[in-house]
């Protein structure tokens, strides 16, 4: 990569996309220019960041050569973007901006940015160690090339799926509400280890392991899910006894409308 790289918000997952870059040698510190609100963020990134970027703090002098890099990855919380000043409108219509911000539309960007071509990312927390999952609808008039050097800013911390923006919602739903919703199902299933007399970190622990145990299994073997619950029910024993609860719960439904739920939330951001 050799374009220069703007970071309009320097924060966790801004840092989780671009120190891969940095670490595999695939971008050059030098080439990255980034901006951060606080002197505090400001002084704490120069102090203890392991690369030596250029990094500056919003509206200073110095912030308008960040504004001047020809992409821009947009990486501030949805809520500060009104915030956000474009301290030099450049005109040259090969600019980029990539925005990571949940919920907000391509055609938002466009009206806020009307001098860049926009990109729309959503990614999931999952990125900061390197295995996140990153949707992305290309906004208009995106060359091949300007695609390909946006999927290679993502590549190293994600796997890369790309969506028509009417997609972008329910994959958001899915992936970035559905890490919260596993940490909802091992608390729960390590409280039902601790109420049968476990040790909560040792129950933490067994439920964790059984998770990854069980989709290695059925990633490694191509199993279908209705094939692997035939492989562990057995007649009048005890996992068809534990599902049933979880029928007559309505887990199934519940999981359903919460995904559903998520998708309509992301919709009224918009
Ligand atoms: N967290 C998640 O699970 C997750 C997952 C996927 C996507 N996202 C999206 O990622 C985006 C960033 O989230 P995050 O968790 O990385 O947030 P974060 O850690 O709070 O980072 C936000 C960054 O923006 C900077 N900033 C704030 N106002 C600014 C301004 N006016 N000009 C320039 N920089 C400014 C902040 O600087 P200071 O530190 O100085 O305030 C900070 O560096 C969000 O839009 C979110 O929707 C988040």
């Amino acid at each position: 990569m050799t374009s220069k790289l703007a970071v309009i918000g320097f924060g966790n997952i801004a840092k989780a996309i671009i120190t891969p870059l940095l670490d595999k040698n695939l971008i050059n510190p030098k080439d990255v220019y980034c901006l951060v609100n606080t002197k505090k963020s400001l002084e704490n990134i120069r102090k203890n960041y392991d690369h030596d970027i250029n990094i500056f703090q919003a509206n200073s002098l110095e912030s308008s050569i960040v504004w001047e890099c020809k992409v821009k990855l947009l990486s501030v919380k949805p809520q500060q973007l009104k915030n956000i000043v474009e301290s030099n409108k450049n005109q040259n219509s090969r600019n980029l901006l990539v925005s990571i911000l949940a919920g907000v539309s391509l055609e938002k960007l466009v009206e806020r940015f009307p001098n860049h071509k926009c990109v729309r990312v959503v990614t999931n927390i999952p990125i900061t160690i390197g295995k996140g999952l990153t949707g992305i609808t290309w906004g208009g008039g995106i060359e091949e090339n300007q695609k390909k050097f946006i999927k290679t800013l993502f590549e190293s911390s994600s796997k890369i799926y790309e969506f028509p923006e009417d997609l972008l919602d329910i994959f958001l739903a899915l992936t970035s509400s559905g890490p919260a919703i596993i940490g909802l199902i091992v608390e729960a299933l390590s409280d039902g280890g601790l109420s049968g007399g476990l040790q909560k970190q040792l129950s933490e622990e067994l439920v964790m392991e059984m998770i990854l145990g069980t989709v290695s299994l059925i990633k490694d073997t191509n199993l279908t899910t209705a094939e692997l619950k035939n492989m562990v029910t057995s007649p009048g024993g005890t996992t068809i006894s534990a599902l049933r609860v979880l029928e007559n719960k309505g887990l199934r439904s519940a999981l359903i409308e919460a995904v559903i739920s998520a998708s309509n939330r992301s919709k009224e951001f918009h």
